[in-house]
């Protein structure tokens, strides 16, 4: 594995490797490596004969108030499991070589990125659809293979690439690979490690409320009561506020207040200690009036 941290050197590493017609796998991280983004990693490699990891912790997705500073970085033990993964490049840039003075660049995505993370993170997915659009150009990857956990950033980054004609024409080329949860459900994280044990053993109940509140909107309950119900539950359990409960399409992210034909995604962001979990689930789309009509 070639750890690269010039754009001049990861360009000439990249022609290197793809003139002989081979492909490249981009995987976009920010470090701090579980077996989530190594699901990532290995769902990569089935799609492409070479896999590039970049590692940057993007200052401009964070807020003013958030972990920026904190956010843990080990490119050392990092680095060694993208090796064991059998990751060709590790593209590993320092915040000057992103964005070098006089960078003044942004992309917005409206619409999708209005309401749930993006309302409770201002200026959040800004800085994810800026630098992510950055890693396409500079890595021009064949695929990019991307986390369902932050199921609002992949359908962020979907838009974008429709939107800027990015070089991605089949919709699996920025592929969505499904949350890895550890044993009690909780959805795997770089965050997760801020929490206390005694956090930590509350934080299973997010999983669990969710999975209860998609059985009850699946089987076609009220929408607001099945989502003010999860919110309840996390408040009772401990968690110190929810910042957001949501149905939404899957797609637009359009807030949803009763299920339709179209899939959804149910989207939960709670505060537990000093940390915010997010998390979503699939919700099946409503049977369709014909389809209840025929039985
Ligand atoms: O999901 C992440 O780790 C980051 O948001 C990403 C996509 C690497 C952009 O900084």
């Amino acid at each position: 594995m070639q750890t690269i941290n010039r754009l001049d050197m990861l360009r000439n590493s990249v022609a290197a490797l793809r003139s002989d017609g081979s492909t490249m796998a981009l995987v976009p991280t920010m470090g701090a490596l579980h077996e989530g983004h190594l699901a990532l990693v290995r769902a990569a490699r089935q799609r492409a004969d070479h896999v590039c990891v970049s590692i940057f912790v993007n200052p401009t997705q964070f807020g003013p108030n958030e972990d920026l500073d904190a956010y843990p970085r080990q490119l050392e033990t990092d680095s060694a499991m993208l090796e064991a993964e059998g990751v060709t490049l590790l593209w590993a840039p320092a915040v000057d070589e992103m964005y070098p003075d006089g960078f003044a660049t942004s992309i917005a995505v409206a619409g999708v990125s209005a309401n749930f993370c993006g309302a409770s993170r201002p200026g959040h997915f800004d800085g994810v659809a800026t630098v992510v659009c950055k890693l396409f150009n500079q890595v021009r990857p064949d695929v990019a293979c991307f986390g369902e956990k932050d199921w609002q950033q992949l359908a962020v980054i979907r838009r974008m690439a429709r939107d800027l004609d990015l070089n991605f024409p089949h919709a699996d080329q920025i592929a969505g690979i499904p949350t890895m949860r550890e044993a009690d459900g909780l959805a795997m994280s770089s965050r997760n490690r801020y929490l206390s044990v005694q956090d930590r053993e509350t934080a299973a109940i997010l999983p669990s409320a969710m999975r209860n509140a998609k059985d009850r909107i699946e089987a076609g309950h009220d929408v607001s009561a099945a989502l003010a119900e999860l919110e309840q539950t996390l408040i009772a359990a401990g968690f110190g506020g929810v910042d957001y409960a949501g149905l939404a399409d899957a797609d637009s992210l359009a807030p949803l207040r009763m299920l339709a034909n179209e899939p959804a995604r149910l989207l939960v962001a709670a505060r537990i200690g000093g940390t915010r979990l997010i998390d979503n689930l699939a919700i099946r789309a409503a049977p369709s009036a014909d389809a209840a009509t025929n039985g």
